[in-house]
């Protein structure tokens, strides 16, 4: 019979020492591993002789290290968890059964009391191992989280409009997408329309977390932010991830300008794309999203009130000498005989549009599919209309294998013609 082996995973080295003098008690006689270091603990359960205890110190007493330690449990199953903590974590009781903990046990905690739990936990695992593997076959999706490596600083696009429901959500997806399926790169979503964030649900997401939580970190340390920010995501099928927005409105008042900065350099440490949806208003914590963007994508749709609002939308950006070489404007919903025509919009706006994307049924139905148009309906007219300008954000090589949309046919030669039709000026 092989020797049991237990983990103890804290930042101090208190618990060591107990739990080695339990041990020396115990026949057989358990082996000891300590580890003060996330970065290693994804390595040391993945590699050699699996663990049958993990015994969980006070600096995993928070939202987060339960967070880490159910991503843990669900990968282990086998193996019995015991925490044990100086003080009640903040955290819900919800996220304490999460982590599938054998025992609970106070700091400082008495020598029978620790025997007493670790030989149960020994005992637990025994039996569970008999019927579960223990050991990771391969890495589960959140495990890089726990072994990141360094990495160079993704790029981020941020998405906004002066007029709600201009398609911000759509294309922030969509935009997603295309960067992870013809990248081969990690991609993340920000959801920033922190009232009213819709990301999760044009997906058909549910998330457990949300930006909000990813800032109720106790240790308000950007770089602790940053270490731990994957456990906070959901992914898509796709394998595009989302940081979502709040569940409830009422918590968006307390994301403050410099948090989003903190996020999104978070973000872009562990992703080489950043996609960052926002409310259609010109906010505090929307400048503070272009100020970390790379690019800056301005929707309009083809409606009185939206483009009148996109002029004041630049005019603003421009008073507030925020630089708007990065902004591409993009219109949407495209539709003939509506009383404006695409030309006489793009007579209003000098640097023209960069994209103008046509009102399609496929739209609705991707939303109600949750995958973004460019997966269900590739071959669509609105989504072969983004691609160019999507394009434009790829590295070359990447964007060298795209094949870019053909000419476009008679058919919709005439429906451009139709939309360029000279109009009399709407200012
Ligand atoms: N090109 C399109 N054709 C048809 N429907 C579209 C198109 N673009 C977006 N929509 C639909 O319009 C609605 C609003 O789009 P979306 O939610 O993306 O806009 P938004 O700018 O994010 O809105 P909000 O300001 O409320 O966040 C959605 O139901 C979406 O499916
Ligand atoms: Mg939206």
């Amino acid at each position: 019979m092989r020797n049991p082996r237990i983990l103890i995973l804290d930042r101090s080295f208190e618990l060591l020492g107990q739990v080695g003098e339990v041990a020396e008690e115990l026949r057989p006689r358990p082996e000891v591993v300590s580890c003060d270091r996330i970065d290693q603990v994804g390595e040391l359960l993945c590699d050699g002789e699996p663990f049958d205890v993990l015994v969980a110190g006070p600096s995993l007493g928070d939202q987060a290290g339960l967070a880490r330690l159910q991503v843990i449990h669900d990968d282990l199953p086998g193996m019995s968890i015991v925490l044990a903590f100086s003080h009640r974590p903040h955290a819900h009781l919800r996220d304490l059964v999460r982590t599938g903990a054998l025992d609970l046990l106070q700091l400082p905690v008495h020598h029978k009391q620790l025997r007493e739990s670790l030989e149960r936990a020994i005992e637990v695992s025994a039996s569970l191992r008999a019927a579960v593997p223990v050991t990771l076959a391969a890495p589960a999706p959140e495990w890089p989280s726990l072994v990141a490596q360094p990495r160079a600083l993704g790029q981020v696009f941020t998405v906004a409009s002066a007029t709600g429901g201009c398609g911000k959500t759509f294309m922030a997806t969509n935009l997603a997408y295309f960067l992870a399926h013809h990248s081969g790169k990690r991609v993340c979503v920000v959801d920033l329309d922190l009232q009213f964030g819709e990301v999760s649900t044009a997906l058909r997401l549910k998330p457990r977390y949300t930006i909000y939580d990813a800032l109720q970190r106790e240790d308000d340390d950007a770089a602790d932010l940053a270490d731990h920010f994957e456990e906070y995501l959901v992914g898509h099928e796709t394998g595009v991830q989302v940081l979502a927005a709040p569940k409830d409105p009422s918590e968006a008042d307390r994301v403050s300008p410099p948090d989003v900065t903190k996020v999104i350099d978070a973000a872009r440490k562990h992703f080489d794309y950043v996609v960052v949806d926002t409310p259609s208003a010109l906010t505090e914590i929307v400048l503070a999203a272009f100020e970390s963007s790379e690019r800056l994508f301005v929707m309009a749709t083809l409606d009185l009130p939206s483009v009148r609002n996109l002029g004041v939308f630049l005019n603003t950006l421009e008073k507030l000498k925020v630089p708007t070489d990065n902004i591409r404007l993009v219109l949407n919903k495209a539709e003939s005989d509506v009383g404006i025509e695409v030309g006489q919009v793009e007579k209003l706006f000098p640097q023209g549009f960069e994209a103008v994307l046509p009102y399609a049924k496929e739209v609705s139905r991707s939303i109600n599919l949750g995958m973004p148009v460019l997966a269900s309906s590739p071959g669509a007219e609105v989504s072969r209309s983004m691609v160019p300008t999507m394009a434009t954000l790829l590295p070359a090589e990447a964007r060298s294998r795209i094949a870019l949309p053909a000419p476009p046919s008679h058919g919709q030669r005439l429906f451009q013609r139709l939309f360029h039709r000279p109009q009399p000026s709407i200012s």
